[in-house]
């Protein structure tokens, strides 16, 4: 079992930062600017949308440095122990980064306030084309770019900076500071300690297995579990709630890992969204696009599956593509582990079947679902958006006939939910849009979707019924047209 480290390390550059307390609620924004004076990295939205506090995080991961960028404003100081943040300020030393110069030369920067996350995140970029990763095509230009707001420019001049950019050797500086990243990180890998810290302001701890969460537990019995506190950072920064202390589940080794066994694909709870889009994309061609436009590249790098179901959300991304797929969730406790179906977690709005002390293991899915799985999200905007309604289909066809059918939606009940009226009609029916009226009149009584912010009820309910048409359509082969076109030509995209 690891020992107990009461000291905040980090690397800040090339910098090693030491804290023997901190405030578990600080950001690393804050820290950055106000304790650093690092003011480079900006503070728009200080919720996670605009991508101005974007910033690097290099992790170790398979004895190499992986760079991803996050977003400062949600980040709570203690999640970025043992790791290294770069910031605008690292990266031109002499000379400015080729990021830096391609947007100067194609004029990609007027107001200055966004830029310096916009570098950062192209920055990242630049890393990942690097280390053979990535290829700075339009598609993964777009998706970098995604999180990052600019009104002023026009994505054009930006997508032609970071075109140019990405191809540019990586100069001496960024070299430099990925191999020290790797030294130190390394050493710190070695050393087998985990953060506990308690300091007058709270407490903050990040157990690197089970036993030592459960240890830690019993210390902190009401600590606030977070994973990437993509969720739990915007209570911090946007309603002010503050804890005792506070428990990062996002090392337990346990947790993190992706299996692919026995016909079934195992997602740990604190895999991230971005490492479960690699796994599941191969699998799942329908799945790419949509967890693509799960949040953005800052989103996706901290987000995780089991904060995801855990949170409960109506509208959360992940819960009704695992419904459709069949997917089951593992709870465990220090003293019982379960399994559940994961539509039965659900059991209303904010409340979950997770008794006190229970946490999120594992999701395991079996692999033969993936091949059936048609999911669409549907959001007022293309990127960065949560959805108004996300739709999930599964249908086992032999023959023409529909053999067996599972349909969940997000954004059309108070939980995610299973239709299981559309279910039983499409069931013995013709794969194609000849049995569209009976489901789509068996679909109504699933659902009463309530009017909100971001759709109304009669809006979700028509848009539930255009999924379905789609899904037949798709099977009967007379698709329609694709509804998240991937635009071919360089310099246009979703943004401009
Ligand atoms: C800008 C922005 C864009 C977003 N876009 C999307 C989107 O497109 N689609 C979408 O679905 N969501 C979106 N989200 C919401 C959020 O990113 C997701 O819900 C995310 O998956 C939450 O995971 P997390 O690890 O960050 O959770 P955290 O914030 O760490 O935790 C959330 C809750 O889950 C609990 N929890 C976490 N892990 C476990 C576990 N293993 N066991 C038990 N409880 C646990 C925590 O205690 C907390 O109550 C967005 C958020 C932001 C800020
Ligand atoms: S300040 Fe807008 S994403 Fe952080
Ligand atoms: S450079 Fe800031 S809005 Fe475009």
């Amino acid at each position: 079992m690891a020992t107990a480290r009461s000291e905040f390390r980090c690397l800040l550059g090339s910098e090693i930062i030491c804290l023997a307390s901190f405030d578990p609620h600080q950001t690393l924004l804050d820290f950055l600017r106000l304790e650093k004076g690092l003011t480079g990295t900006k503070e728009g939205c200080a919720e996670g949308d605009c991508g101005a506090c974007t910033v690097l995080l290099g992790r170790l991961e398979n004895s190499k440095i992986h760079y991803q960028p996050v977003n400062a404003c949600i980040v709570p100081l203690g999640i970025i122990d043992s790791t290294q943040v770069l910031t605008v300020e690292h990266l031109a030393d002499p000379e400015p980064h080729p990021v830096q110069q391609a947007m100067a030369q194609a004029h990609g920067s007027q107001c200055g306030f966004c830029t310096p996350g916009i570098v950062m995140s192209l920055a990242g970029l630049h890393y990942d084309c690097d280390a053979g990763h990535a290829n700075p095509d339009h598609q993964t230009l777009s998706d970098t770019l995604a999180g990052n707001l600019c009104r002023c420019t026009g994505y054009g001049s930006i997508m032609s900076a970071a075109g140019t950019a990405c191809v540019q050797p990586l100069p001496g500086q960024s070299r430099s500071l990925r191999s020290i990243a790797h030294r130190v990180l390394d050493e710190w890998d070695q050393d087998d300690t985990f953060l506990n810290m308690s300091g007058p302001l709270g407490s903050f701890a990040i157990p690197t297995d089970l036993e030592t969460l459960w240890q830690t537990q019993r210390t902190y019995p009401d600590a606030q579990l977070i994973a990437g506190a993509t969720d739990v950072g915007l209570w911090i920064n946007k309603h002010h709630q503050r804890f005792e202390s506070i428990i990062n589940l996002s090392h337990v080794a346990e947790l993190k890992r992706i299996e692919h066994t026995q016909n079934t694909l195992k997602i740990g709870a604190t895999a991230t969204v971005a490492q479960g889009l690699e796994q599941m994309t191969d699998l799942a061609p329908d799945l790419g696009p949509l967890l693509r436009r799960f949040g953005s590249a800052q989103v996706r790098a901290q987000a995780t599956f089991g904060g995801n179901i855990a949170n409960g959300s109506p509208i959360g991304d992940l819960a009704p593509v695992l419904i459709a797929l069949g997917a089951t969730l593992h709870l465990v406790s220090p003293d019982h582990q379960r399994s559940i179906a994961l539509e039965d977690f659900f059991v209303d709005y904010g409340k979950q079947d997770l008794a006190p002390g229970e946490i999120v293991h594992t999701i395991s899915i079996p692999d033969d679902a993936f091949t059936q799985l048609q999911c669409w999200k549907i959001s007022k905007r293309f990127d960065q958006d949560i959805s108004a309604v996300c739709g999930a289909f599964c249908l086992h066809v032999t023959g023409g006939t529909i053999i067996s059918a599972r349909v969940a939606f997000g954004g059309m009940a108070s939980t995610p939910q299973r239709a299981r009226h559309c279910e039983e009609a499409l069931v013995g029916q013709n794969a194609d849009c000849t049995s569209l009226e009976p489901a789509a009149a068996a679909l109504k009584h699933d659902f009463a979707p309530i009017t909100d912010m971001r759709a109304s009820a009669s809006y979700r309910t028509d848009v539930a019924r255009g999924l379905l048409e789609r899904c037949l359509r798709t099977l009967g082969g007379d698709p329609l047209e694709l509804l998240y076109p991937v635009s071919k030509a360089p310099g246009l995209s979703a943004h401009d």
